[in-house]
């Protein structure tokens, strides 16, 4: 069988016509409107990373998509709950109903859970004809949310970028598709072909990537940051919960060496999102601040060497993929 064969027979190009099964993660800051059009028009899947957006700003970037493609795409939300009673929990909170609010409202292709569970609006999603999906990296969530009635998991390993579990993909990824009956997508250090290849071998139905795409021409985010992802090594990333109080995987620098060696002063999730991440963010990922700011970015920066437009990134993927099949097929 040809590997475009073996493509098109997985979940996400068999229910959404798509022709690759290749999902650009939703990443908050970065992941907007014009990334996950330019993603979807060129035969994948983008997904726009709601996590600072409000309501009105989530409902522009889905138009901004739709103005680019009518090809399939996604909204991920943060839909961790937050049970404070103060006015920071209460803002938060509010802006994540408004977020999940606006998906529903806009009938979007599909909806991502990037943390919690998206219980709550699977009925509604399910009547709309909106597919579900939630990230989970251990086994014990994905089994709670294949449960729940979820239409697809992404298990992402703790060598991707962003917030991270403990479990790495390799093992991760085996684990779930043995574990549930849910497609699954594979997320988390998979930044090329051959990562590609390697999660259909997992079990899994497609990738789920980051970082690859943050060096891309679409991707919002300053040139600084897309430079420094490109030089990076494979030994410059660490986790730290210096962003929002959670275990985030980024690029080392001063704003990671500070928060280690002051854990003491670390609020949880998302009082330090709200007071020190959302500002550090915007400092690194958009002004370029790339030693003061927050630079999130998995292991797999070191498989990244060149910005191009998400087009060609798409294509080498598929090309290289292409190349590493024949490999095993030309094997005895
Ligand atoms: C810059 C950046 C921002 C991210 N923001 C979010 C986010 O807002 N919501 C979310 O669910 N995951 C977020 N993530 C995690 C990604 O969705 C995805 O799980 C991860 O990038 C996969 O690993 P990879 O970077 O090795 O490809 C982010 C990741 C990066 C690199």
């Amino acid at each position: 069988m040809k590997l475009d064969q073996v493509l098109k027979r997985t979940f996400l190009c068999e229910r959404l016509g798509v022709e690759y099964p290749i999902m650009q993660a939703g990443m908050g800051q970065v992941a907007y409107g014009r990334l996950a059009g330019a993603v979807s028009s060129a035969g994948g899947i983008g997904v726009i990373g709601s996590g600072y957006l409000t309501g009105d700003e989530l409902r522009r970037e889905i138009r901004i998509v739709r103005d680019i493609t009518d090809r399939p795409f996604g909204v991920d939300i943060l839909f961790a709950k937050v049970t404070g009673e103060d006015e920071d929990s209460r803002r938060y909170t509010r802006q994540v109903e408004d977020q999940i609010a606006v998906a529903i409202d806009e009938r979007v292709p599909i909806l991502i859970s990037g943390l919690g569970n998206p219980l709550d609006v699977i009925s509604e999603c399910r009547e709309t004809g909106i597919l579900v999906g939630s990230v989970v990296g251990t086994v014990r969530h994905a089994l709670r949310l294949a449960n729940d009635g979820v239409d697809f998991l992404i298990a992402s390993g703790h060598e991707g970028g962003g917030h991270v579990g403990r479990v790495g993909t390799i093992s991760l990824v085996p684990a779930i598709t043995a574990a549930v009956k849910v497609p699954v997508i594979a997320g988390g250090g998979l930044a090329d072909g051959r990562g590609l290849l390697a999660a259909l071998a997992l079990g899994a139905q497609g990738v789920w990537m980051g970082t690859r795409f943050i060096a891309s021409t679409e991707a919002r985010g300053h040139e600084n940051y897309k430079a420094r992802l490109v030089a990076a090594t494979d030994e410059d990333t660490v986790i730290s919960r210096g962003h929002s109080g959670k275990t985030v995987r980024m690029l080392r620098n001063r704003f990671t060496d500070y928060w280690a060696a002051n854990e003491d002063k670390l609020k949880p999730y998302p009082h330090q999102l709200q007071e020190v991440g959302t500002a550090a963010s915007v400092l690194g990922r958009i002004e370029g601040d790339i030693e003061n700011g927050v630079l999130p970015a998995g292991q797999s920066a070191a498989l990244v060497h060149s910005v191009k437009p998400a087009a060609s990134i798409i294509e080498d993927i598929i090309c290289e993929a292409r190349e590493a099949f024949g490999i095993f097929r030309e094997a005895p």
